[in-house]
């Protein structure tokens, strides 16, 4: 399968629209807790957050995943701790664009951001224990199940299991490693 080449950009406010909508899509809605929101309370969310690695106070980060000129998803980091050295990242493609690599290879390329922070030790995420797709990206970028919260939240009226999934540093270099071993490979 070829991965369509995807780039990714920062968050600004002309994306608040096609965040919103892909919110809306029926597959957002069934696999993620989305609580209720506005297009103000979502500008709020783009205006807070950034894209700038480098700025010392920023906590939270966000970039818009395009492809051939359209956003087609995004992907964050939140409740960065410095002091932990722990980030936990979140993503959302288009419908019509799942299924394709896309979100493995635009999560892949925000790590590869994230750990260049040289204190980060490790990155979380969580995803509805039916959330197959979103599983499937944690475990083949190296990511361990390692709990479920049960009957954690609320999808549309219905109690779910919430998985816990964890990245150390140790498992993205050794998997880095590998890929430069499978690269040069003969
Ligand atoms: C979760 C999401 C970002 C994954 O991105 P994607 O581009 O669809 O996934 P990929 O094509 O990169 O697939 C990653 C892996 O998961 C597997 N996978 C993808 N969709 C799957 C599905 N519906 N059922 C089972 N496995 C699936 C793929 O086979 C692939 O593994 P493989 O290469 O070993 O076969 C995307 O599906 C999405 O935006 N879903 C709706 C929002 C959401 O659920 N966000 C996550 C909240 S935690």
């Amino acid at each position: 399968m070829t991965i369509p080449d995807i780039r990714l950009v920062p968050a600004l406010p002309e994306h608040v629209d096609v965040w919103l909508a892909m919110r809306e899509e029926p597959v957002s809605r069934r696999m993620m807790p989305l609580e209720p929101a506005t297009r103000e309370s979502l500008l709020k969310r783009i205006l807070e957050s950034t894209s700038d690695l480098s700025d010392p106070k920023a906590t939270s980060f966000r970039w818009m995943v395009e492809l051939e000129g359209r956003i087609i998803g995004t992907v964050a980091a939140r409740e960065l701790s410095r002091f932990h050295g722990r980030v936990e990242i979140g993503y959302m493609l288009s419908t019509a664009y799942h299924g394709r690599g896309i979100g493995t290879r635009a999560v892949t390329q925000v790590l590869e951001r994230l750990f260049e922070w040289p204190f980060l030790h490790r990155v979380w995420l969580t995803t509805a224990a039916d959330n197959l797709a979103s599983q499937g990206l944690a475990r083949k970028l190296g990511f361990t199940l390692e709990g479920v919260m049960r009957e954690h939240y609320l999808i549309e009226g219905q109690r779910k299991d919430q998985q816990v999934w964890g990245l150390l540093r140790s498992q993205w270099e050794a998997r880095a490693r590998l890929s430069a071993r499978v690269a040069d490979a003969p």
